[in-house]
């Protein structure tokens, strides 16, 4: 599904209308955010951690590089691998013990084998003031979230 986000707002609106289609439970999910500097990957993450309860600031997790976050039932994992080398050091990471909560990961393909893992991908990229967002289900379950979402959107339409 594609779309175009005007500014930061409707970058902002997009993460509100996922998280009203993502099912309660998104333990093992993973998010891919893709897109170059600036593109707005930190934007979206902050918006849906915001709207799935977080009260305070969402820092960025460039330099810690994992920022737990525990919302309600939810667990969430923001992750930003743009300092991360090589998948050895995403071992390091311990990216197997994230498995409980629902990954949000900026710089994805600074490991490129965890695509064939994920379930989400935003890809964002500049496109006049704004931005162009494609969002895709990568399985069946992220699929299903897709239909969802592009339903929302098109409902949305006043035309
Ligand atoms: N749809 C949009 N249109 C215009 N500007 C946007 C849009 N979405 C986000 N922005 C703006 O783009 C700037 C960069 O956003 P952000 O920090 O989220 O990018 P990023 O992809 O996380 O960057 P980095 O690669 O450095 O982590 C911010 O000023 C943000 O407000
Ligand atoms: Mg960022």
């Amino acid at each position: 599904m594609k779309l175009h986000l005007a500014d930061a707002a409707a970058t902002e609106e997009l993460a509100g209308k996922l998280l009203a289609v993502l099912p309660a439970n998104t333990a093992g999910w993973t998010l891919l955010l893709e897109g170059e500097l600036g593109a707005g990957k930190s934007t979206f993450a902050r918006a849906l951690i915001t709207a799935m309860g977080h009260p305070g600031a969402v820092p960025s997790p460039t330099y810690t590089l994992v920022e737990p976050y525990q919302l309600g039932d939810r667990k969430v994992y923001h992750i930003d691998l743009y300092r991360i080398s090589s998948e050895e050091e995403l071992r390091y990471l311990g990216w197997g013990e994230l498995e409980d909560g629902f990954r949000l990961v900026e710089w994805p393909n600074r490991a490129p084998g965890l695509a064939g893992a994920a379930d989400l991908r935003l890809s964002l990229s500049y496109h006049e003031s704004g931005r162009d967002a494609e969002f895709k289900g990568l399985n069946k379950r992220g699929e299903v979230v897709e239909e969802k979402l592009a339903m929302t959107i098109s409902g949305n339409h006043k035309d």
